[in-house]
């Protein structure tokens, strides 16, 4: 990751109520995530300017897979046609996409797109756009549990290195929409000291606006790192 964005904000977001904006209006779920696409676009077109560099965006939980056959191969589509149809407005607003979770239970394909997609988008450094698919925190941990194997001890930014295979500034918003307040698995390794930000707003209806209004409040809030006031974290301490 480029040191220019590590300096900057590492915003998480749990894009939730797709289905029920859909439903209220008499659409199909798939409408809702439809809609959805749209809002991703206004809030990566807007994050730069509200100082963040990482936005990690919560797209389909490995526990999604339990969802209607119908509505996990409508999302699939959905993930296939933003790949190919979005890399030029990445590429032109300077965004670096990447995707993070497993690929080997993704659909014939799909793997391949986004790596296309990746290539495609890497140099961009206005922003560091990520997608979780297919993506579980307690997975991630697990494997780099795995991959640590039989060390005696093992420092924090190591094992983070393990989980996210690359250098990741730690998360420092996690903003969900339509009202539910929870983490469902969520960059849980990375957010160990994220600001939590719940609204009721629908995630198709999600804006501008309503990332401004996530920013302003996080900005109002003391970060101690589990320590006094005005303190920085250390990141050193080993485990
Ligand atoms: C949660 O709303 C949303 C999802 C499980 C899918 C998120 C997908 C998108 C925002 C669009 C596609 C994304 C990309 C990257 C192309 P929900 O369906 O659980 O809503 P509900 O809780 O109201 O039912």
């Amino acid at each position: 990751m480029q040191s220019n964005l590590h300096s900057k904000l590492h915003v998480g977001i749990i894009m939730d109520g797709n289905g029920r904006w859909a439903t209220r209006r008499g659409l199909s779920r798939l409408r809702g995530h439809q809609a959805g696409v749209e809002a991703i676009r206004r809030v990566m077109e807007a994050a730069p300017e509200q100082g963040i560099g990482t936005l990690t965006l919560f797209a389909f939980s490995s526990d999604n897979w339990r969802r209607p056959r119908s509505e996990v191969s409508a999302l699939m589509g959905l993930f296939r046609s933003y790949l190919v149809n979005e890399v030029k407005g990445l590429v032109d607003n300077g965004i670096r996409l990447t995707l993070i979770g497993r690929r080997d239970r993704l659909p014939d394909g799909l793997a391949e797109t986004i790596e296309r997609a990746e290539a495609a988008t890497a140099a961009g450094d206005a922003l560091a756009l990520r997608i979780a698919v297919d993506y579980s925190a307690r997975d991630t941990i697990v494997n780099a549990a795995v991959r640590a194997g039989g060390l005696q001890s093992c420092s924090r930014e190591t094992f983070s290195d393990l989980i996210t295979g690359s250098k990741l500034r730690d998360v420092d918003l996690i903003i969900r929409t339509s009202g539910e307040r929870r983490l469902s698995d969520f960059l849980l390794w990375e957010s160990a000291y994220a600001e939590l930000y719940f609204t009721d707003r629908m995630w198709p209806d999600f804006d501008a606006n309503d990332l401004a209004d996530a920013m302003a409040s996080f900005h109002g809030r003391e970060r101690r790192f589990g320590g006094l006031p005005s303190m920085k974290p250390d990141v050193s301490i080993s485990a």
